[in-house]
Parts: C-alpha cells; sequence; structure tokens
C-alpha cells in the first residue's frame, strides 16, 4: 500500500534523525504521529506519543492530542480514544471530538456517535457541521426518525423553506414545521398514504438522505421540509368539485423527493401541479414535468 510505504518512510526518516543524534522538536513529532494516522499504524504512534513525553519530555499539544485520537478512533478503539481525550490536561476542542465523530461514522457506532456528538454541539451549538456529521451517522444507519428529529433541530437555526397555496381566494402557508395548519391531522394523513403508496411502486424514499452533505445541508435539499408537500396534499384536500389543478408556490427550490411526489400525485390522483419555485416554473402532469428533472 502507498500509504503504508509513505507511514514506514516518514518512520525511518524519523529514527535515521534520531540516530544521528538530533533531538526530534514538536513538530517533527506532529509528522512522525501524522504518518502514523495515515498508515493505520497503531503501536508505533503510540510508541512515538510516548516517547514524546517521557523521553523527549515535550508536552503534547492539541495538535498531538488530534492525531492520536485520529489514530485509535479510525482502528476502530473507539472507547480507548475516547477516554485517551478524557485524560488529556488540556481541554478539547473541536476538532479533537469532530476527529471522533468522523470515526464513529467510519465504524457505524450511532450510540458512540450520539456521546460524542453532544460534547460538540455543547461546544459550538452553531456549528452545522456537527449536525450533518450525525445526521450522516443516522442515515447510514437507516435511522431516519433521528435524521429527522435532527434536521428540524437545525432548521429552527436557518431560514424556513414555506410554500403557499391559494384555495376560495384565501393564501394558506405551510412551513416545514407544518402542524400550525387546521387540516395538519388530514394532511399527515394523505401523506403517509401517498408516500405508502411510492414505496410500494418501488420509489425509494431512503435514497434522499444517505448523502448528505454540506451544500444540502446549506441549501433546501435537507432543510426542505417538505412544505411544498404539504401545500399540494392540502391542494388534492380542499380541490374544488371538477378542477384538477393545483397551483403551489415555493420561497426556494424545490427538493427532488418533493419533486418525486409531485409527479407521483399528477400521475396517481390525476392531478395537474403547477409548481412555481426559487428557480422557475415546474408543470406536472401523467407523471411528468416540464423540467424533465432539470431544475
Ligand atoms: C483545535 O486545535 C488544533 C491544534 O491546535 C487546531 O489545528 C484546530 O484548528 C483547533 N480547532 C478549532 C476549532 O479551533
Ligand atoms: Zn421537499
Amino acid at each position: 500500500m502507498v500509504l503504508h510505504g509513505f507511514g514506514s518512510e516518514a518512520i525511518a526518516t524519523f529514527n535515521d534523525m534520531r540516530h544521528a543524534g538530533i533531538e526530534p522538536d514538536e513538530v517533527s513529532f506532529i509528522s512522525v504521529l501524522s504518518a502514523c494516522v495515515h498508515s493505520g499504524l497503531v503501536d508505533e504512534g503510540l510508541r512515538f506519543f510516548n516517547i514524546m513525553r517521557y523521553e523527549c519530555k515535550i508536552e503534547p499539544k492539541l495538535e498531538h492530542y488530534v492525531c492520536m485520537v485520529n489514530l485509535l478512533s479510525r482502528s476502530g478503539s473507539l472507547s480507548k480514544a475516547y477516554r485517551f481525550i478524557e485524560m488529556m490536561p488540556i481541554a478539547p476542542n473541536s476538532t479533537i471530538w469532530r476527529a471522533l465523530l468522523s470515526s464513529c461514522r467510519i465504524h457505524h457506532d450511532v450510540k458512540f456517535a450520539e456521546k460524542v456528538a453532544e460534547h460538540l454541539f455543547e461546544l459550538e451549538p452553531e456549528n452545522k457541521g456537527s449536525y450533518l456529521l450525525l445526521a450522516n451517522v443516522y442515515a447510514e444507519a437507516e435511522k431516519w426518525e433521528e435524521v429527522k428529529k435532527l434536521r428540524d433541530k437545525i432548521r429552527v437555526k436557518n431560514n424556513q423553506g414555506c410554500s403557499w397555496i391559494e384555495i376560495k381566494g384565501k393564501v394558506n402557508i405551510f412551513t416545514a414545521a407544518g402542524n400550525a395548519h387546521p387540516q395538519a391531522k388530514k394532511i399527515e394523513s394523505l401523506l403517509k398514504k401517498l408516500r405508502l403508496k411510492m414505496e410500494e411502486e418501488g420509489h425509494c424514499p431512503k435514497i434522499r438522505y444517505a448523502l448528505i452533505d454540506e451544500d444540502e445541508m446549506e441549501n433546501e435539499v435537507a432543510l426542505c421540509g417538505h412544505s411544498e408537500q404539504l401545500a399540494m396534499a392540502f391542494g388534492i384536500l380542499s380541490l374544488p368539485r371538477g378542477k384538477t389543478v393545483i397551483q403551489v408556490t415555493k420561497n426556494l427550490r424545490v427538493c427532488s423527493e418533493c419533486h418525486e411526489m409531485a409527479k407521483f400525485i399528477s400521475r396517481k390522483a390525476r392531478k395537474e401541479i403547477l409548481l412555481r419555485d426559487s428557480n422557475r416554473f415546474h408543470h406536472f402532469k401523467d407523471g411528468h414535468c416540464s423540467c424533465r428533472g432539470f431544475w
């Protein structure tokens, strides 16, 4: 393995230096520890860390601890890494906790990830990256309820998406939270039925969160709240007899899940949906959209 070669090389250079009588400083320890991280050389890393502390009498800095936490946790020793942090004589910063959380993701340890995330949320309540990371841990474990809860938490910190629909001259506004509407129960139950049917027909709603990235989190996709789904469902429920066109407006870009849902409704419920989002106009009919998937 190339990385392994690189690690061995860095270590060999380090050893050569020492044999030549050159005393390593804290920077050379950072390089050699990083090399161990990249090559997964856990025992060597621990050995160097101890040499630094006890032979060279260099007090480890945060940078060294970041390396050690990465080293231990990536190899799967999550609790060891956790204990390592607890025993640090200096206060761990968020980079250290995030390193551990990333490893929890790699090793699919949801319980541990939650525990670690708590530290991050406390240290940096405004940092969306931590929520994002935990959301991905949940998503990869297919814990969609938890993903949703987290997204709701973040949504509060963000601009809300909202959609509106005019029915009989009255504008009905739906936000992500959604349950403010007097018909919220009916709307939810209709959406549930629709989603179930979609699943039966092989639309896989799970895909939607499988890759949550920063962009999506920043944008409306992950944060959609699917207010347009609420508006569309309300449209179906309150459309006057004989009318088949539902007209919905959204303040943000429509998300792909809602886009799928609109196509589905147009086919299943035989309704035309005119959806104006922040980008363009979508006309859904017979299971197709005028945007042909480009928006
Ligand atoms: C935490 O400390 C490390 C090492 O000093 C530094 O590289 C990193 O930027 C710090 N993280 C934060 C969020 O300040
Ligand atoms: Zn949506």
